[in-house]
Order: structure tokens, then sequence, then C-alpha cells
């Protein structure tokens, strides 16, 4: 007779191990290991001959019934979910306490419920609390539906009742089920509701969006099974130097994950802020050291300030400090710089940072790097409203980059008249271009 093998398994982590701990190995969360009984593991002599069989289809012998997405007239919100939100999709918005969330559920639910039927249940605040709110923010009138309940056994029933198009949960973690045998606010528990969540959701094409809290290390409270059950993940973040709320994508099953949408937290809750470049292109100071580059964010070019300061090395070995872009970039291109124009970076230190505490990872703002570290050295500005958009080779050659003509159509909104390209790169701009083959023609920029 096969026996029943005991092991501990995380909650957390679904790390496993054959005794007791009290601190997982794996994602060092304490109290997270729970006893389970596994069932005896599949042996060759269990025989699939009772199993019923299933059938295989082609792909185009699918029926499929294309429902559209609903639209919610936030362009913001619309662009980062890839075009509104799928009927029937179960989606999380998460980020730290206080940051929006629920402000920026409420606005979205408002919108969608001008065409469809949306029921909001507040399981954190109370329906006065949420009056105030939805005073403040959307005005006394909505056709939004509203209930503080927090059990999810009567929610999906309530839902499962009335076919809403779009419930909204706020917050998942706050929501206890009582057919679940884990203690409420658990790990277990929270895996449970999402399961049944999702379930509701496939079953009756209700989108379910919730909430859901982060923890210090800034990840989903609970198991990331949860990051796994759902459709979609988004974290809503606060960048503080523009002092502007950032919607991210983590996962879209229905959409691109590298889109950004850009709120402003106002008196009158979160306000839209589709023209992000201008506040970004404020901040812009134009002086030696400095260099304006695009780089794409998603569908969405974002220009941004980059900024060197070089200065003669004191010690031995020169400093490199280096924020918002991957430093072995800025010192390749250092490096570049040093072999080609004998400029003696390697006897400076070097501060690197890029304005709004952004990270570029595009590797178009190269010859902006290197503008930069250039201007710097020579303590000559760049010529004001330029910008750079070329990448450079381990060999020095300046070369074109993809979507130029994206980053322009950008560049021109916002009243840039110089461009720094590469002399292969073909444009359609009316832009005046200073173009390059090598970096050593970039001497000419400083020389003068
Ligand atoms: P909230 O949406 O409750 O955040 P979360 O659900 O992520 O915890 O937003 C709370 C914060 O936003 C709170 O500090 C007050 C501020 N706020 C405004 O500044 N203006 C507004 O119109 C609203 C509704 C909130
Ligand atoms: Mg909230």
């Amino acid at each position: 007779m096969s026996k029943h093998k005991t092991t501990f398994n995380c909650s957390n982590c679904a790390y496993i191990s054959l005794k007791w701990l009290g601190c997982c190995p794996s994602c060092n969360e304490w109290n997270t290991i729970e006893e389970h009984q596994s069932l005896p593991s599949l042996s060759p002599r269990i025989s699939t001959a009772r199993a019923q069989q299933t059938t295989m289809q082609p792909i185009d012998s699918v029926t499929s019934h294309p429902t559209p997405r609903l639209i919610s007239g936030i362009s913001e919100w619309d662009r980062v979910l890839g075009g509104g939100i799928i009927p029937g999709s179960f989606i999380i918005l998460s980020g730290d306490p206080g940051i929006g969330k629920s402000t920026l559920l409420l606005q979205v639910a408002d919108k969608l419920a001008s065409k469809k039927k949306v029921f909001y249940f507040s399981s954190e605040e109370s329906l006065e609390q949420v009056k105030v709110r939805v005073h403040r923010t959307i005005g006394t009138k909505t056709s939004i539906l509203f209930c503080d309940e927090g059990n999810l056994e009567t929610i999906i029933a309530t839902a499962e009742q009335h076919k809403p198009d779009v419930i909204v949960i706020d917050s998942l973690q706050n929501c206890f089920f009582t057919q679940s045998n884990a203690t409420p606010g658990s790990i277990s528990q929270l895996k449970d509701s999402g399961f049944a969540l999702m379930h509701l959701a496939k079953k009756h094409t209700i989108a379910v969006l919730v909430t859901g809290h982060i923890t210090k290390e800034g990840v989903i409270a609970g198991p990331k099974t949860l990051e796994h059950m759902v459709d979609a993940v988004f974290y809503l973040q606060a960048e503080d130097q523009w002092n502007t709320r950032v919607l991210r994508s983590v996962k879209n099953r229905f959409g691109p994950i590298s889109e950004l949408g850009f709120w402003r937290m106002g008196q009158e809750g979160l306000q839209e802020m589709p023209d992000i470049n201008q506040q970004l292109l404020q901040e812009v100071s134009y002086s030696p050291g400095s260099a304006l580059i695009s780089c794409l964010e998603g569908s969405r070019p974002l220009l941004l300030e980059v900024q060197a300061l070089t200065i003669p090395s004191k010690f031995g070995v020169p400093q490199r400090v280096i924020t918002g872009v991957d430093h072995k970039r800025v010192i390749l291109i250092a490096a570049i710089l040093e072999k080609y124009l004998q400029v003696k970076l390697s006897a400076h230190d070097i501060f690197f940072k890029v304005s709004g505490g952004s990270k570029i990872q595009d590797s178009s703002s190269d010859l902006g790097i290197a503008l930069a570290l250039l201007s710097s050295y020579f303590q000559i500005p760049l010529r004001e409203k330029s910008i750079a958009l070329a990448e450079v080779s381990l060999t020095g050659q300046i070369k074109p980059i993809n979507y130029i003509n994206t980053h322009l159509n950008e560049a021109e909104r916002f009243g840039i008249q110089q461009l720094f390209i590469s002399t292969k790169q073909t444009i359609h701009s009316s832009l005046t271009a200073l173009s390059f083959s090598n970096v050593y023609e970039l001497l000419k920029l400083f020389t003068d």
C-alpha cells in the first residue's frame, strides 16, 4: 500500500522542505511553511485505461465571438490596458498605500458605468467614506452601484445573480472567504479568493478589477501564484520628482506591457497628463553636461535630459556614480570617446544621471550620453532645443536608430529645433539635422 508523504511547503513561494522551518530559505518569509500530506506519487502502475479521452481539433475549427473592449475614455488607462478592458478579464491594480488606487478605479468605474452595469464593492472603506471620495472626484451623479461587502461568497452570488459587466473589489486582501479552510487574510485564502474570482470572470464574462496591497519589498502581498492566475497586473507608482502617478503594466495577457500612463493627483482626484513631455522639457537646463534624448516607453517617446559631470580625479581610482542607466553603458561610451578623441576620461570622476528619476534602456540614447560627457568635459553647453538620436558602436561609428520618426514627431511637437543623428539615418522632418558618421566628428561641436 502506498504511503502518504508529509512535506512542508512554503505558501509564499512554493518551496518544499522535508522538515518544518520557521523561515523559508527561498523567499526569507517567516511562518509561511505549512504541513502538507502529499498524495502518493504517480507510479507507472497507474493506468489511464479508464480515463476519458479528449478530442483534438485544428485551430480553424474553433468558433470565436470577439467582444469589443470596454473603453473608459480615460485615454491613459485605456492605452496601458492595450485599448480598454477585455470583458471577462481579471485584473489586479497594486501599489503603495495612499498612492491613489481606489481613486483611479473609482474614476474608471464611473466612466464605464455610463454605458455598462458596474458594481463597486468597497471592503476597505465604509460607504460614507466612499461617498466623500465620489463627491470629491466624480461629482454627485454616478451610475455605479456600491456596497461595502467583504464576504466573497456574497459578492460572487450577487454578481452571478445580477450579471454586471464590471465589478470592482477594493481591496482583495480585505475580503474573506468563509468556504476556504485557510484563516482569513492568509496567503492560502488569497489564492482561493483569486481562483473563485477568476472562475466568476470567465464563466459569466464579468470583468473583475481588484486592488491589491504590496509589501515593503514592492511585490503584491500574497503569493506569486496570484500574479500567475490573473490576466493582468498593473502597478500604480509615484515618480517623486515629477509629482506624478505612473501606471505600469507588469503582466498583460491582452496588451503590451511596456506602456505607461501618467496622472497628477489633484484636489479633484487624478488628472490625466497626456503631455508629460511638456513637464519634462520645462526642467531641462541646457547647461554644460546636459543633453536631451528620447526614449520609447511602449509606443510613447519620452523626452529626457541626461546629465554628466566629469572632474579630474583626486584619487588613484576614478569614481563612477551612475544612476538611471546601466553603468556599464556609460563606462563603455566613455572608453570609446577616450580611445578615438583622446579625451582623458579615465583620469576623471564621472557622475551621471537621468532627469526625473527615469531609467533608460534604449540604445538610441548612446549619442546623447556621449555628448553629455563631452559637454561636461569641455564645459561647453550643447545648443538649446537640440536632441541626440543615434547609437554608438564600439568602433566609434554613429549608427541610425529604429522608429526615428516616432521620436521626431514628438520632438517637433515640443519645439525642438536641432537634431544630432547618424549620416546613415533617413528622416522625414523639417528639423535641421547635424549628421555624424564617427565620434571623431563630435569634437567640432566643442572646439570652435
Ligand atoms: P487612495 O485612492 O485612497 O489611495 P489607495 O487606494 O492607493 O490607498 O488615495 C489616497 C490619497 O490620495 C490620500 O492621501 C488623499 C489623496 N487624494 C487627493 O489628493 N485628492 C483626491 O481627490 C483624492 C480622492 C485623494
Ligand atoms: Mg484604497
